[in-house]
């Protein structure tokens, strides 16, 4: 049993000084070499140091991270109208646009619900057909080609390709295998700029030609050449077929087909919106599922009993089948896996908001315009309401065990209204991809490599996840694989 007390430190009374306490970095700068060396210690450290609520100077500017589970309600539910997206989104505005993820107000609310039909459980059992098609064919291609057998493989950069694969099928029905490659590398380039954009104290405009915004416009140029390509051909199958079709792509395009122009709720999209918008699920909705396949990939690597539990769980809900819709519900330990990796690495590792007024945070004072960071890695591993943070424990996540855990002591997919539109997607996804590799495959980390951590805009292994693979047998039926 988790022996932890959840009981909430804001609770307790509070010293007599009504600012946060917190590190006092150097003069003007604050705290910002430690954040751009380590962010992820220096969040750590300084909960550990200052409690829950930490007040930090990054330049002119007033942080606070917040750790305790009341605090991140507060700010994400019971007064999120006091709060918009933090100035430090503006990098990943350049790159995305006015999508969802980052657009706010009337806009955003108006995007939500014409998005949220795509999501609709109607639409599960094709999604779940498509990933398991997707993965077969993944896995048919390693076999084929041997990958892994005689040289180590990045599993990270085979999660990217199929998890890319998937979005493309599922909300856009568009087979976009062949430009992973291009896309990989210029959704790399582009966010790293973004990062290094959200970093800077003094930020340089995209449009003066230094040698990072010369690469940051060419791999623009790539992605919206691509996603561009995306809305003719549908314009084009449209045209032929008198239909949009019912993925998300053709719901957002029928708007603009069926839209008066006029403001408010019948008005069309532009092909720059419609790109926002693709734009935006094609980042949010495969680099992050991406990270925690290959998390879960390497935790499994080093419990190897964790992983053959998995294997049984899914030899024996499966047999020799693909999984369908319902065998996913099916799949209840690779679940717990799955909420357990995603506990300790946490994909959105950090997400921020910025006050539009005056507020109180825990008992201390905060200006109108400081930037408040909600950090799940943190959060995840707050000793407060784990028992063992850092061990690997699935069974933390049975209903028995997780009784009287704050709702907002784990937040992978966010909270409140902005809460990930695609949360069960990736869920019923990453359940997919997982039964069906540890199946038939045995993966185990390259000799010498080191798996690290890389806090970018989600949180990724900094050199991949090397691996090699053998077959995981036996498994008997169409695998045919000799047991090992
Ligand atoms: C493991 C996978 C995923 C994780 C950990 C994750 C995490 C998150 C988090 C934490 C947020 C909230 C950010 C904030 O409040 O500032 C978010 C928002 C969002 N996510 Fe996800 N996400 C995942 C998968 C997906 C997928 C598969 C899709 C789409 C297919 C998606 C699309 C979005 C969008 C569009 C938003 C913005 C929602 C809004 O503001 O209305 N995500 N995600």
């Amino acid at each position: 049993m988790n022996q932890t007390s959840h009981v909430s430190e804001i609770a307790r009374p509070r010293p007599s000084s009504n600012l946060a306490p917190g590190p006092k970095g150097l003069p003007f700068f604050g705290s910002v070499l430690p954040a751009w060396r380590d962010p992820l210690a220096l969040m750590t450290t300084s909960r550990e140091t200052y409690g829950d609520v930490v007040r930090f100077k990054f330049g002119p500017f007033d942080y606070y991270l917040v750790t305790d589970p009341d605090v991140v309600r507060h700010v994400l539910v019971d007064n999120a109208k006091a709060y918009t997206k933090s100035r430090n989104y503006l990098g990943l505005k350049i790159v995305l646009g006015e999508g969802l993820l980052t657009s706010e107000g009337e806009q955003w609310r108006r995007q939500r619900k014409l998005a949220q039909p795509a999501f609709h459980r109607s639409h599960l059992a094709g999604f779940a057909d498509q990933m398991s098609r997707a993965t077969r064919a993944m896995l048919d291609r390693w076999r084929a080609e041997d990958v892994g057998a005689s040289r180590a493989f990045c599993v990270h950069e085979e999660m990217m390709r199929l998890t890319f694969r998937i979005v493309g099928l599922t909300l856009f029905s568009a087979d976009v295998d062949g430009d992973a490659r291009d896309v990989g590398r210029a959704l790399d380039t582009a966010l790293r700029w973004a990062n290094d954009y959200a970093e800077s104290l003094v930020r340089i405009p995209p449009y003066v030609p230094t040698p990072s915004n010369i690469r940051f416009k060419r791999a623009m140029k790539t992605l919206d050449g691509i996603v561009y390509r995306l809305i003719a051909d549908r314009r084009a199958q449209a045209a032929a077929n008198a239909g949009f079709g019912s993925d998300l792509l053709g719901m957002l395009m029928a708007v603009v087909e069926e839209g008066d122009g006029a403001s408010g709720a019948g008005k069309g999209m532009t092909d720059r919106q419609l790109r926002d918008e693709i734009i935006t699920m094609v980042l949010a909705g495969h680099e992050t599922t991406a990270n925690l396949l290959s998390w879960t990939f390497s935790l499994l690597a080093e419990h190897p009993e964790i992983e053959a539990r998995v294997r049984d769980e899914a030899t024996r809900v499966l047999g020799d089948r693909d999984p369908v819709l319902e065998d996913v519900r099916a799949l209840e330990y690779t679940k717990l896996v799955i909420e357990e990796a995603l506990r300790l690495y946490p994909p959105a590792w950090m997400f921020e908001r910025q006050s539009v007024e005056a507020d109180t945070l825990g008992g201390y004072s905060v200006k109108a315009g400081s930037i408040v960071g909600v950090c799940p890695y943190v959060i995840h591993r707050h000793p407060r309401y784990w028992d063992r943070p850092d061990a690997f424990d699935p069974e933390r996540f049975r209903p028995e065990r997780a009784e009287g855990r704050p709702r907002y002591a784990y937040l992978p997919f966010g909270g409140g209204a902005r809460t990930c539109i695609g949360n069960h997607f990736a869920m019923m996804e990453a359940q997919i991809i997982l039964a069906m590799i540890v199946r038939q495959e045995r993966l185990a980390l390259a000799p010498g490599h080191r798996v690290e951590l890389d806090p970018l805009i989600t949180l990724r292994p900094k050199h991949g996840v090397r691996v090699t693979r053998r077959p995981a047998g036996p498994t008997g039926g169409h695998f045919g694989f000799e047991a090992t």
